[in-house]
């Protein structure tokens, strides 16, 4: 079970592994968590994948009942939950949550795999990343990862470590910056695009833009030419020809640089815009 729409490159792989998903709504207001209970108890996945923190690219953020609620219908269907806290510490209007795994109960019946990296704290460019499961568990996937590329590099590990120790220093200024750098893409989508819709997101990396118009692939494609690389929402999809009305706006880049891009798209949009080409292009998203 997945959410829709959602990570691409997590769909990817689950493509490439060849499995069926079922997928479940994300919208602008969160998770319809009867929808999830209902989907997990018809389909009795054995695995889900979940964003609850800052969810990429909606940028919602679970609320406690509904973790526990999830917790409880997933141990009921015996479902594997694989949850993705890669954006848990991006918490710009609101305190971090905890753990998704402090919502199961001490010895309890929840089965959870917690998936983590330093790519969106710190630096994307370090490849570390990590996995919290049962011990005979991570044992197992050790196991298989030895198949492919043996282990991780130990000098970015000790490289994560020392970050890891500063992160109480390190962390606050990169969230102000954030701050700065959400606060100035939205003030130049409300100026040069006031006819789209958005919802601040209380953490993340991203505005999930509403364009009131399936234009996004193909503004996407023209914003190309101009110098901006922006996804369009059929990207996030879980199936082709939904979303197309959205625009995942990273604010990842300093506010000069959001300025101009935004500027830029404008341009790109009142130059009137081609039916987007249907070649494939590569998976670039970050
Ligand atoms: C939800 C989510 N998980 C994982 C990743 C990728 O992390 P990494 O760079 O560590 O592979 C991203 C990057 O955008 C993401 O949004």
């Amino acid at each position: 079970m997945v959410e829709n729409p959602s990570y691409p490159n997590a769909l990817d792989a689950m493509r490439r592994a060849r499995l069926r998903t079922v997928s479940v709504p994300v919208t602008d207001t969160g998770w319809d968590i009867g929808i999830v209970a209902s989907t997990l108890r018809q389909a009795v996945p054995r695995l889900a994948y979940l964003i609850p923190d800052f969810h990429n690219p909606t940028g919602c953020l679970m609320p406690a009942p509904q973790r526990a609620r999830l917790l409880h219908a997933a141990a009921r269907t015996g479902t594997w939950l694989v949850i993705d806290e890669t954006l848990a510490d991006l918490a710009l209007d609101v305190p971090a949550p905890p753990p998704f795994a402090s919502h199961a109960t001490p010895g309890g019946t929840g089965q959870v795999i917690t998936i983590g990296s330093m790519s969106k704290t710190h630096w994307a460019g370090l490849r570390i990343g990590w996995l919290r499961a049962p011990a005979r568990l991570v044992t197992e996937l050790a196991g298989q990862r030895v198949a492919t590329d043996m282990g991780g590099s130990v000098l970015d590990q000790l490289l994560a470590l020392h970050l890891l120790a500063r992160a109480g220093e390190l962390l606050p200024p990169r969230l102000e910056q954030l701050r700065g750098q959400r606060a100035a893409l939205a003030a130049a989508l409300a100026e040069h695009f006031p006819q789209w819709t958005w919802r601040l997101p209380p953490g993340g990396l991203s505005l999930w833009a509403d364009l009131g118009a399936p234009v996004a692939a193909a503004l996407a494609e023209q914003a190309r030419d101009h110098g901006v690389r922006i996804e369009g929402g059929t990207h996030f999809a879980t199936d082709p020809g939904i979303f197309e009305q959205r625009l995942r706006i990273p604010y990842t880049a300093p506010p000069d640089t959001l300025r101009e891009a935004v500027r830029r798209m404008a341009t790109a949009l009142a130059e009137g815009l081609s039916p987007a080409s249907t070649t494939p292009r590569p998976h670039w998203i970050a």
